[in-house]
């Protein structure tokens, strides 16, 4: 095989980031309407290449935020027995980045699928774990490695210490996502959530257990497709969030307007500092609702996506 392709999804963390990072239990789901696409050629006796949004040009004047990418290529290649080969690389994506929704995870699941398909090989879960896990702790330094599992998972997990469980999802669940606009760096949410840890070691870490908990009955919620009480919990762990700092006064006004819109609960997503919130909502009708809402209350994009298990 002279060309291959390899995909993945977005991914939304529903419940737990940060706290994941120190070990506690979190909760994702996947965004199927957002997605990844790599397109990998051999090309023997040539530079390799890398096409994308961000940058076009050989791996040795790619820029630094094109390191996760370099980075995974590598990793898939060598996880392949060809450590050497000499490819070119395309990358799509409608997944915007820097938002909390696993850009760059897509992306080196995306390249490492299609590393596998043109050896006529499909990677297992941990391989390809590994491989997206090296690439992110590019982008930065403490992956939990819960963007890795969720954007390869079909389903809903519950994650801990590198280890995925599916969950089943109980009634159809439908999520707003908004956009504040702004870009959230996660390495720079990370970093100073362990600096306040340091600072501040009770605080942080009633936050965590907090956090922790809020996750462990989410899980039931799902599976039992208790909508209202997932909702209430949803907003509680953006308090609990807010209260380590991650939240901004945008991420704040987007799940008030999503509260007064009658969302069951709304969440910011991912690192924070800008970045997406996450809003539930009980009805395709109500969601058209909370769109439009979030996008009076200043979201320059929102999205819909719903997770059922069938
Ligand atoms: C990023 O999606 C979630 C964080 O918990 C970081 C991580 O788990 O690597 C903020």
């Amino acid at each position: 095989r002279t060309a291959a392709q390899g995909h993945a999804h977005a991914k939304a963390i529903l419940f737990g980031e940060h706290a994941v990072v120190y070990g506690a239990p979190a909760l994702a789901v996947p965004l199927h309407g957002l997605g990844a696409q790599a397109d990998l050629r051999l090309t023997p006796g040539r530079e390799t290449r890398i096409e994308s949004q961000l940058f076009a040009g050989t791996v040795q004047a790619a820029p630094q935020p094109m390191s996760p990418v370099v980075t995974g290529l590598r990793a898939a290649l060598e996880a392949t027995g060809d450590a050497d080969a000499e490819v070119q690389l395309r990358i799509r994506s409608s997944i915007p980045h820097s938002r909390g929704l696993g850009s760059s995870a897509a992306v080196a699941t995306a390249v490492a699928r299609a590393a596998a398909d043109l050896r006529d090989v499909v990677f297992d879960d941990d391989t390809l774990h590994t491989i997206v896990t090296k690439a992110e702790s590019v982008a930065h330094g403490r992956p939990s490695g819960i963007d890795a599992r969720a954007v390869a998972a079909q389903l809903p997990i519950r994650f801990r210490d590198g280890r995925a469980t599916a969950i089943n999802v109980g009634r159809r669940l439908i999520f707003v996502v908004a956009d504040s606009g702004h870009h959230g760096s996660t390495a720079e949410a990370v970093a100073g959530v362990h600096a306040l840890r340091a600072a501040q070691p009770t605080t942080v870490r009633a936050a965590i257990s907090r956090l922790a908990e809020l996750t462990e009955h989410a899980v039931d919620d799902v599976r039992s497709g208790d909508l209202a009480a997932l909702g209430s919990r949803m907003s509680d762990a953006h308090r609990v969030l807010a209260s380590i700092a991650v939240s901004t006064p945008a991420l704040d006004a987007l799940v008030e307007a999503a509260l007064a819109s009658g969302a069951y609960g709304a969440k910011l997503t991912g690192g924070g500092l800008g970045g997406c919130i996450l809003a539930l909502a009980d009805s395709d009708e109500q969601a058209e609702h909370l769109a439009l809402a979030l996008r009076i209350a200043g979201a320059p994009r929102t999205w819909t996506t719903e997770i059922s298990t069938t």
